[in-house]
């Protein structure tokens, strides 16, 4: 962009065969469990997951002709539920929310519980606490920082098992680079502290913190509002022609929020965690959004110049 002050590259993980970045973990921990011995012909993979993850595990578990069973609660979306069993996923509603909390999180990890006391030979990836998660994420950093001929300033990565941005970090600090990361997470998600509200986008955010939290791998904390992640997302496809999620969204406002911070010339890279086909009904969708939002939010003009895009 003729006018950007800084550049700024996006990593598209749409672009992995499931169609999200969550296809690196779903691998990884599919394979060091293999290594392991705790999977082998005839193993039941059991996971709670809605979104992404689940559909990784799909594409895994089909590829390795292994039975996965996918615990999800209503509130996961008709296409993904949809996606999960054309991979041949058995799909495992759970219809009613943990009575002593409201939520769905810890009736659906119950019925993990059940379901893994139901299947003798049964493996449980638990992507919120599972090492390989981040350790996945190391290569994607690597990947970045291959594009990106070895200097990476700015690193934007949005969180919710914080598999990504450990991964990351790890990865920046095992390679000695000064790169600054900004976690960019959902208003209303608990992993930095504060009080659970309701989410409207699903990916980022998290109303636990995860096992796999560490203190002090991000320089900087971006709370996004899901009327932002809107925004951002509209923004992207109108400037970028990029059709992304709504952690995308997320990732692009966060940018545009630190723009008169960051010092010219400098090279940041952000994470656009997955496509935007799955939220067609949602972010993309007027009627949704208004009912929502009143109005279609559009990104805030900047006190310098358009958000810069390269
Ligand atoms: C769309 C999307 N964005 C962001 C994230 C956050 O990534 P991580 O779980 O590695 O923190 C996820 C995780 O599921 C996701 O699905």
């Amino acid at each position: 962009m003729p006018d950007a002050p800084f550049e700024l590259h996006a990593k598209l993980e749409a672009l992995n065969p499931g169609g999200s970045i969550k296809d690196r973990p779903a691998r990884a921990i599919m394979r060091r469990a293999i290594d392991a011995g705790l999977v082998s012909r005839g193993t039941v993979v059991i996971e709670s997951s809605s979104g992404n993850l689940a559909i990784g595990l799909a594409q895994v578990c089909a590829y390795l002709g292994l039975r996965f069973i996918c615990v999800v609660d209503p509130k996961t979306t008709a296409p993904n539920v949809a996606i999960l069993r054309a991979f041949g996923a058995d799909v495992d509603v759970v219809e009613q929310p943990d009575p002593a909390t409201g939520e769905y999180l810890p009736a659906r990890l119950e019925r993990v519980r059940q379901l893994r006391a139901e299947h003798r030979h049964s493996f449980w990836p638990n992507q919120y606490a599972n090492t390989d998660n981040p350790l996945a994420h190391r290569q994607t950093m690597q990947e970045i920082v291959d594009a990106c001929d070895g200097r990476v300033d700015y690193l934007f990565c949005t969180v919710s098992t914080f598999g990504t941005l450990r991964g990351c970090a790890e990865q920046v600090r095992a390679l000695g680079l000064a790169t600054r990361i900004v976690a960019v997470d959902a208003v209303g998600s608990v992993i930095f502290g504060g009080a659970a509200a309701r989410r409207l986008i699903p990916g980022h955010g998290a109303a636990t913190r995860p096992g796999l939290f560490r203190d002090g791998l991000a320089d900087r904390v971006v709370h996004v509002s899901d009327r932002d992640c809107v925004a951002g997302c509209r923004a992207l496809v109108r400037r970028e022609a990029i059709l992304a999620g709504g952690s995308s969204g997320a990732a692009v406002m966060a940018v545009h929020r630190l723009r008169d911070e960051i010092p010219s010339g400098a090279r940041c890279a952000v994470i656009l965690p997955d496509r935007g086909e799955r939220y067609l009904e949602t972010i993309y969708c007027d009627a949704w959004v208004r009912e929502r939002f009143g109005e279609i939010p559009e990104l805030p003009a900047p006190a310098s110049a358009a958000v810069p895009m390269c």
